[in-house]
């Protein structure tokens, strides 16, 4: 047995100074005061003691073709683990053309078993619809998948048929369907245009995917999503004030059931990182916006409009990978490492900033995540019964990022230099230390696969 004494709990709704008595990988009791039996007990005081945090959009040795994300299973989760997260859900690659859904699960299987070191779920993914995939993703639901990716864009995007027809079998099942977002066609021509005209820098790679091309599909989803009988609807890392207001929009209309995730990238950066001498580093789909972009999701954050921030940690080298758009930004791999920093830079930027409150911190990091993913109350809070992955974070003290303190295999951090207030002390998995003052101790191969239920 384990107790985390004199810490200040966090949880969504409000944070209280006690005790954490932690038995066979579950929390068991909190109270204040509780006297120690024959146990382990680690001294909190002073410290926050947040809820380990759930990541639900990593891509793990994401296969795209043209290059392959440089974290594994292992040294991503360990990187996850050093920054915070003791959960992540993992959006899997697309498979060979016409391949069962079941493909591609067996294969992250393969490379996430015996590897990951925090506990992991896999979301399917959709690619096409044939008259097996509806009885394909039955059978994957009682194997603990619960939800599935469409894409709006990129080879195998769904066509709006497809994203109805997704909504309403997750409506059926009580899963969630997670969208990215983004008009393909619009997108498609003006990359092609751009490099006809020799405009390959960059910027371009912004240009070429607008604002009004993200809030198009964003709107398009919802009301699709409405038309199914207010199906549930998840748009993973939203980027925009026009998203954000077709969201709004849709609610205030009465629309039920729509979920929306950002990313710490949407929030500190904007796109004037495209003029940077290292621009490929932040070469990401959706790409960097505008300051008020970043100010209305802000917003959207503090109001409870945006209930998840997730990572879309998608690491390529800088000087490998992503040296191939250094002529052509329609040749760089897509994506960004951010699984290793969400927790710190949200809790700096968001908390430290009064942008979000603490409570606002945990939900968006944890709570919303586990709940919308069907991983609540076993993860995301800090409850008896629920699984004792813990945080003790010091917010008296500062940071500064940089690669040579992290984990993550990539050869760059995009926050490189920003001092960040806090600091991770000791992560908890399952009530072992797997962190502490950020060395990694604990084992390879130590993440459980997470069989979840329906949403929540
Ligand atoms: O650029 C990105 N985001 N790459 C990863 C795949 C995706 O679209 O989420
Ligand atoms: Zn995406
Ligand atoms: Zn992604």
């Amino acid at each position: 047995m384990t107790m985390i004494k004199g810490g200040i709990i966090v949880t969504s709704s409000g944070t209280f100074t006690g005790d954490i008595r932690i038995k066979e990988g579950k929390i068991f009791k909190i109270g204040r005061n509780l006297s120690a039996g024959e146990e382990k007990v680690i001294d909190a005081e002073g410290r926050y003691v947040l809820p380990g945090g759930v990541d639900v959009h990593t891509h793990m040795d994401l296969d795209v073709g043209i290059a392959r994300a440089v974290d594994d299973f292992y040294t991503g989760t360990v990187a996850a683990a050093c920054g915070g997260t003791t959960t992540i859900v993992d959006h899997m690659a697309f498979g060979p053309k016409g391949c069962p859904l079941g493909h591609q699960v067996e294969e992250y299987h393969r490379l996430a078993d015996g590897k990951a070191v925090v506990d992991y779920g896999f979301h399917g993914v959709m690619q096409h619809i044939d008259e097996n995939t509806f009885s394909e993703m039955e059978e994957l639901f009682q194997e603990g998948i619960t939800s599935f990716k469409g894409y709006l864009t990129y080879d195998y995007k769904l066509d709006d048929a497809q994203i109805y027809e997704l909504m309403r079998k997750m409506k059926e099942l009580g899963g969630m369907p997670a969208f990215h977002a983004e008009n393909h066609d619009v997108i498609t021509f003006l990359r092609k245009q751009f490099v006809e005209q020799g405009k390959t820098q960059p910027m371009y790679h912004a240009k070429s995917r607008p604002a009004e091309m993200e809030a198009e599909a964003v709107a398009r989803l919802l009301k699709i999503a409405h038309y199914a009988g207010d199906a549930p609807v998840y748009i993973v890392h939203l980027s925009t004030e026009s998203g954000l207001q077709e969201i709004r929009e849709a609610r205030a209309r009465g629309q039920k059931n729509i979920y929306v995730e950002t990313c710490p990238q949407y929030l500190v950066f904007d796109e004037s990182m495209y003029l940077r001498e290292d621009a490929l580093k932040y070469i990401m789909s959706p790409p960097l916006r505008k300051e008020t972009d970043e100010k209305a999701l802000w917003e959207g954050l503090a109001r409870d409009e945006i209930q998840v921030v997730g990572t879309d940690h998608c690491p390529f080298h800088y000087a490998v990978e992503k040296q191939k758009g250094k002529d052509d930004f329609t040749a760089c791999p897509n994506g960004a490492p951010g699984v290793e920093e969400r927790m710190r830079v949200l809790y700096s930027e968001g908390v430290a900033k009064e942008r979000i409150s603490l409570s606002q911190f945990v939900k968006v990091t944890a709570e919303n995540p586990a709940k919308a993913y069907g991983l609540y109350p076993k993860k995301g809070v800090i409850q008896p019964g629920a699984d004792a992955d813990l945080i003790l974070f010091n917010p008296m003290e500062t940071e500064v990022l940089t690669k040579k303190n992290m984990r993550s295999a990539v050869d760059y951090t995009l926050y490189e230099g920003m001092q960040v207030q806090g600091r991770i002390e000791k992560v908890l998995l399952r009530g072992n230390v797997i962190v502490e003052e950020n060395e990694f101790i604990g084992e390879k191969g130590q993440g459980e696969f997470l069989v979840r239920g329906k949403s929540r």
